[in-house]
């Protein structure tokens, strides 16, 4: 399974520690004693994930220089609450069967399930920001609307053959990019850093997500279903039309074939058929290109931080997203 490991990319010892102070908190986060409720609730919480963005979070807050207080780790149980709020609403408009190695939620328990669990999950981190402080509940708010404007413009452009780059980076910014910029910010937040410095953490999750997001859509043209963890090509079955995908329909030598096979669902052999037609036009070489001027940014947000430790690792972190992409 081709994957990142961001504590080990991140490199510093501290939030190791911090991480697993973390997990209980996130935890019992979602535990309301409804044997029922709790089952769905924690699902994917305990299938796995990287726990990337609460690791954002506490990195952010302390640099990796000193324990994280409780406020920075609820704040990071706040941010992956709603990480996994999205997680379960994605499966269902994804209609995605399979998520962190498990059944997805819907999949296991109906689609009507995965939709009010979701919405559980998100008034729980809410309640949690709230408890933060208006700072942190009020760009927890701007930040789930952001996401959802990324979610719905991916909608608006499903099967849309002539969806534009500009449609594709709009989508992720707010589906992916502001959630991870508010991870950073909100660590700063409770470690009561400077609007400058609260500024520059934001850009630099920005970039990261955009990173983030690219080499996700590369791998689901690229990878096998073994290397994912769920079905290869997903995307293109589903309509959603990333970037390799654009580049691929402008392409003269498969422009055609790919815009006729386009632009409906597709089947197992159609959905081959589309994945090596795109793998055969520079659409992912490009797209790296794109990757790699983003990982270039987030290099640059991450020297304009405070801590030499935290300094370098964002920076390392940022370039192992690209590590087995070549
Ligand atoms: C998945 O995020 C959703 C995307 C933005 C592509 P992650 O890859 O961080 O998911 P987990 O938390 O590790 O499962
Ligand atoms: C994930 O988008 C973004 C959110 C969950 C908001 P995708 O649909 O591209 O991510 P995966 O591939 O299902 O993880
Ligand atoms: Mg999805
Ligand atoms: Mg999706």
């Amino acid at each position: 399974v081709v994957s990142v490991n961001p504590l080990n990319a991140l490199g510093l010892p501290q939030v190791e520690d911090d991480m697993a102070r973390f997990e209980p908190l996130l935890a019992e986060s979602v535990v309301v004693g409804d044997p029922y409720l709790d089952k769905i609730t924690t699902h994917l919480i305990l299938a796995g994930g990287k726990r990337l963005r609460p690791l954002l979070s506490v990195a952010s807050a302390t640099g990796g220089e000193s324990p994280a207080s409780t406020e920075d780790l609820l704040g990071g149980v706040a941010v992956e609450l709603m990480h996994l709020a999205s997680l379960y609403h994605d499966d269902v408009m994804d209609e995605a069967t399979m998520r962190r190695t498990v059944e997805s939620v819907n999949a296991r328990y109906g689609n009507v399930v995965a939709i009010v669990a979701g919405d559980y999950l998100m008034a729980r981190s809410a309640g949690i920001a709230a408890d933060l402080g208006t700072e942190v509940s009020s760009l927890l708010a701007k930040t789930l609307a952001q996401l959802t404007q990324g979610q719905v413009s991916e909608v608006r452009t499903a099967f849309d053959v002539d969806r534009t780059h500009q449609d594709y980076y709009e989508a992720i910014q707010g589906k992916t990019a502001s959630l991870m910029a508010a991870a950073c910010r909100v660590g700063g937040i409770t470690a009561g850093k400077e609007p400058d410095e609260l500024d520059a953490l934001s850009h630099y999750g920005a970039a990261l997500g955009v990173v983030f997001q690219l080499r996700d859509d590369i791998l689901d043209i690229t990878a096998t279903d073994g290397e994912l963890g769920k079905p290869a090509g997903q995307d293109l079955a589903e309509g959603i039309y990333t970037l390799p995908v654009l580049i691929a329909l402008e392409d003269p030598k498969v422009a055609e074939e790919l815009r006729e096979l386009l632009g409906q669902p597709l089947n197992e052999p159609e959905r081959e058929k589309a994945r090596s037609l795109v793998a055969g036009t520079t659409g992912v070489a490009e797209s790296l290109d794109e990757a790699r001027r983003h990982v270039s940014q987030a290099h640059q947000m991450a020297a304009a931080l405070k801590g030499p430790a935290l300094r370098e690792g964002f920076r390392t972190l940022s370039s192992s997203l690209l590590d087995e992409l070549g």
